[in-house]
């Protein structure tokens, strides 16, 4: 898949009808799987139970994100599941590479995810080890809060690493992107955006994909 990807995020899509709403984005890049602990984040929402039910019903390569503490026991068992890309949070581990190194050897993407206000700069020096960095544009934890735009100095840098061939990863954003602020982002280097209530909070999912594939391109 060639960038810009959309992986719209199932947190805000019908938990009851969860196989329909997969249905309801086939054109989708990515599917973005949010999952919680109600300790890393205060939210709860899904687990591997639900990762490999999804698993049997669409094609679409899954993206887990994982909002949970001890990332190094629970995040391997998503690859193993057949996650494509399976992707924890910085501040929930003093071993980032172990995990990256586990998600890898059970055959997923390992992508490392950080807060608003986490600096990337820490974890330049071990970006080698993983496929995608996740940066987060709203606190995690619940969909459909706004986009905060002091994030895009993080994308920028990431891009700018990239381009000059020093490192080798999909560059993600993932809150509040919708038809007003996927421009800025896709501008400052993003190559996939996640989008859940801009997808389903509106009555067309699968037009509301491609109106922001097409926003992305431009
Ligand atoms: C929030 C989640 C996001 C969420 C984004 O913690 O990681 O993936 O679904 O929702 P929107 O696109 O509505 O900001
Ligand atoms: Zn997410």
């Amino acid at each position: 898949v060639t960038p810009p990807m959309i992986a719209p995020s199932i947190l805000s899509a019908d938990f009851a009808n969860l196989s329909s709403e997969v249905a309801s984005v086939a054109g989708s890049d990515w599917l973005h799987v949010d999952v919680m602990d109600a300790h890393f984040v205060p939210n709860l929402t899904l687990g591997l139970p639900v990762v490999q039910s999804l698993l049997r019903v669409t094609d679409i390569p899954l993206d887990c994100h994982l909002m949970i503490e001890d990332p190094g026991r629970w995040a391997p068992p998503y690859a193993e599941a057949g996650a494509h890309n399976v992707t924890f949070h910085a501040e929930a581990t003093d071993d980032p590479v172990a995990v990256a190194k586990d998600i890898r050897a059970a055959g997923a993407r390992a992508g490392l995810s950080v807060k608003p206000g986490t600096p990337i700069d820490d974890y330049l020096a071990i970006l080698d080890q993983f496929d995608t960095v996740l940066v987060m544009s709203v606190e995690p934890g619940f969909g459909g809060q706004s986009f905060i735009p002091g994030v895009l100095d993080k994308v920028r840098l990431l891009r700018d690493r990239v381009d000059h061939g020093e490192l080798r990863i999909l560059v993600e954003i993932d809150g509040g992107i919708n038809d007003d602020t996927i421009e800025q982002a896709a501008e400052a280097g993003v190559d996939c955006f996640v989008a859940g209530s801009a997808v389903y909070g509106t009555a067309d999912p699968a037009l509301a994909v491609q109106k922001l594939r097409g926003l992305a391109e431009s």
